[in-house]
């Protein structure tokens, strides 16, 4: 969709808004008057609310072509976020581009889950698997000075911007960074039996049900970063299964859960055995986002 071109001469901040508002609201998008002043404030470099202040300011070419850039790629559905190139998880600010999936609210329960049940202890050793922006990581990292963390991604893009996200919060010497399937980049660092901590967020999105997800997710989020399989609970096995290697005794896994997944991941974590005290919890939705069990032993 092209956005409307601006016609009045000189264009200032005001005008900017009203036809930014304008155009997203012609798109579809129903929050158009606050994602209008968000792209402005990006677009010219200024706070969001310097905006309301210089309404009259005119705009200058560079600034005009820059809007335009911001606005028409939301009208085609970009995400705010890949736009802004920043999203907030646990209140820090985390930079993400489409190499990531956009860190969401409910896995903040992730990380109060494996805080509240004693897995980011001093000394300890914890790995994040999937890590994507390393929201998780990083975010136990700036918790607790003296644990070692480990953040997997199979995806050396992510790590990229992981890495970044580790030195936007002065925590990259608490972090290291592996690139591979799963926990397989753990074998090398001899941590078998030694882990005490896993948490994950892994993909779960049922194949199936991607094709119906909003455009900003299908068209622009990272497929390999939200599909699973066909069932949606593959990496929840795999990682059910593979964990028992990594973790010490009484070792804890914490994973999200998507939408209905309790029940089968519950029931695979049963059959695979070797793990007690499983249990879920909900999200402020009412839906089981998180399962910890530990390693029996
Ligand atoms: C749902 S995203 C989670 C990202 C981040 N932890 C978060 O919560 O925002 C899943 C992540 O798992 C990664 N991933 C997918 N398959 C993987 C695999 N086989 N091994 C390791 N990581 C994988 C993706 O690249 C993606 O970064």
């Amino acid at each position: 969709m092209m956005t409307a071109p601006i016609t009045a001469d000189p264009k200032t901040i005001g005008m900017l808004i009203m036809w930014a508002q304008r155009s997203l609201d012609t798109s579809g998008l129903t929050n158009a008057s606050q994602e209008a002043r968000w792209l402005l404030a990006h677009a010219l470099g200024m706070k969001h609310h310097e905006l309301a202040s210089r309404r009259d300011q005119a705009v200058s070419g560079e600034g005009l072509a820059c809007a335009e850039s911001v606005v028409s790629r939301r009208m085609a559905r970009e995400p705010l976020q890949y736009i802004l190139g920043t999203q907030e998880f646990c209140g820090l600010d985390f930079h993400v581009n489409p190499a990531v999936l956009i860190p969401r609210p409910e896995t903040e329960l992730l990380v109060q889950e494996a805080v509240r049940e004693g897995g980011v202890t001093e000394g300890a050793v914890l790995v994040d698997v999937g890590t994507g922006s390393g929201c998780v990581a990083v975010t136990l990292a700036t918790i607790l000075s003296g644990m070692r963390i480990f953040g997997l991604d199979c995806s050396g893009e992510a790590l990229t911007v992981a890495k970044k996200n580790a030195e936007r919060h002065g925590v990259s010497n608490k972090i290291t960074w592996k690139e591979g399937d799963l926990l397989e980049p753990m074998r090398e660092c001899d941590l078998v039996g030694a882990v005490d901590t896993i948490v994950s967020n892994p993909p779960y999105i049922a194949e199936e049900v991607w094709g119906g997800l909003q455009p900003e997710v299908r068209d622009f989020e990272p497929r390999g970063a939200l599909v699973a399989g066909r069932r949606g609970t593959e990496f929840h096995e795999r990682l059910l299964h593979d964990a028992r290697l990594f973790l010490v005794p009484g070792g804890l896994l914490v994973m999200e859960l998507g939408q209905g997944q309790a029940p089968l991941v519950r029931q695979a974590a049963e059959q695979i055995g070797d793990y007690t005290g499983i249990q879920t919890v909900k999200d402020e939705a009412g839906i089981e986002r998180v399962m910890i069990a530990r390693r029996a032993g």
